[in-house]
């Protein structure tokens, strides 16, 4: 389940880059909180943290694309309001989550399973569909 780092999520601008990094660690240390159902609220603290970034995050991308005239600027904007809507309802889900009570049932499993799948797809099609478009027009530092 675990996302691996490497060349091919690049997009070559040193923020936006080390910024997806942190996202991936977040949402990896998530996968692993996962396997430990009495962390409750390492569980919700780490969502919300991945919840809190993500914003800041965006709101970074936006701002160098409009610096650096970004033509699908208007689209990935709409696009990052979508991504933070399906991140509060999975953090919504992970808060139902940690309500079973049976933490060692089959039905916690299956639905932490579904909930690490979906994080996954969410950071996915972010990364890969949303900002692979910004490779090429952003400088390779944004302290220039
Ligand atoms: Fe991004």
């Amino acid at each position: 389940m675990r996302i691996k780092w490497d060349g091919k999520l690049k997009i070559g601008n040193k923020l936006v880059d080390a910024e997806h990094k942190l996202i991936i660690s977040l949402i990896n240390a998530i996968f692993v909180i996962l396997r430990h159902p009495e962390e409750r609220e390492e569980l919700i603290f780490t969502i919300d943290q991945l919840s809190k970034f993500s914003k800041e995050h965006f709101e970074n991308e936006e701002k160098l694309q409009i610096q650096c005239q970004f033509p699908h600027y208007m689209e990935n904007k709409l696009g990052h309001q979508k991504l933070l809507l399906e991140l509060d309802n999975i953090r919504d889900s992970f808060d139902n989550l940690v309500n079973i009570s049976d933490k060692r049932s089959e039905a916690y499993n299956d639905e932490a399973k579904r909930l690490a799948k979906l994080l996954q797809n969410w950071f996915v099609v972010h990364i890969l569909k949303s900002d692979m478009k910004m490779k090429g027009y952003l400088p390779i530092s944004s302290d220039q």
